[in-house]
């Protein structure tokens, strides 16, 4: 077994952007609600703000999820925090603020929480957001504690947190494979020394779990809401799931090692 194989410590069961659709994804307000349910790890989008800070944002823009418009990454920290993140998915969470990355974290830390951290540029800022994410990890995480899991589906931006934080394991994000048949895409996470290969759940069979986990990689999933979805990547022998439905998979009822 290769050393990054045996080394993941982290649950099988993943809160996506905090809570699903429960709760406005990447807010604090999301994060708790998932960890109510009994999550243990989540994933969340980080992006950099104008003046350098990172913050939680899934789309490149500010129109979908909050009041404002335009490219969020536009906008100083100072003028991100004035937003509301909250009212576009309903009046219980109106006033709602994206957190910066920094907060995210601290809140983890101070619950023993485990955090996948998925490195999301703005367009054209790959390189520079996962340097940046990496330094602040390096600064803030414990190394004598389990250290956040950095994930992207940009090679620049998993090179970039290697570069500033090369102790703490990353997972390539994978859609829709280059060519075909994944060959390309675990040649690009080995090259980046991955942990992990976070694949579109449909893309996973028996095949290419072996493949992937012969070569020193763990098997994870995103985003899987469909009991039958889920069974069948434990079936395959998958490590990680990430779900919406932290109401309906419950991380201590469904086997995960917490
Ligand atoms: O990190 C897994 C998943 O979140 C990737 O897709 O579009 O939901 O960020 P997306
Ligand atoms: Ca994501």
């Amino acid at each position: 077994m290769s050393q990054n194989l045996a080394n993941w410590p982290y649950p099988r069961w993943v809160a996506h952007r905090g809570a699903g659709k429960l709760a406005p994804e990447n807010t604090m307000s999301a994060f708790r609600l998932g960890a109510a349910h009994g999550y243990r790890m989540f994933e969340c989008d980080a992006k950099l703000s104008q003046d350098g800070v990172l913050f939680l944002l899934h789309d490149a823009t500010l129109n979908r999820t909050t009041n404002a418009q335009g490219t969020g990454g536009d906008l100083s920290m100072g003028e991100i925090a004035q937003l509301d993140a909250g009212s576009w998915h309903s009046r219980a969470y109106a006033g709602e603020q994206l957190p910066t990355l920094e907060a995210l974290a601290r809140w983890c830390l101070a619950n023993h929480l485990c955090l996948n951290v998925e490195i999301k540029p703005t367009p054209g800022q790959e390189l520079e957001t996962g340097r940046a994410c990496g330094a602040l990890m390096q600064r803030i995480w414990p190394k004598s504690i389990v250290q956040p899991l950095f994930t992207s589906f940009k090679p620049e931006s998993l090179k970039g947190a290697m570069e500033t934080a090369p102790h703490i394991p990353r997972g390539l994000l994978v859609d829709k494979f280059a060519d075909g048949t994944g060959d390309a895409d675990l040649k690009i996470a080995t090259d980046l020394d991955c942990h992990a290969l976070v694949l579109n759940h449909a893309l996973w069979d028996a095949a290419l779990v072996a493949k992937v986990h012969g070569a020193g990689l763990r098997c994870s999933s995103y985003t899987v809401n469909d009991e039958w979805a889920a069974q069948r990547l434990i079936d395959l022998g998958t490590d990680g799931i990430i779900t919406d439905r932290v109401d309906l998979f419950s991380p201590a009822q469904t086997g995960a090692v917490l």
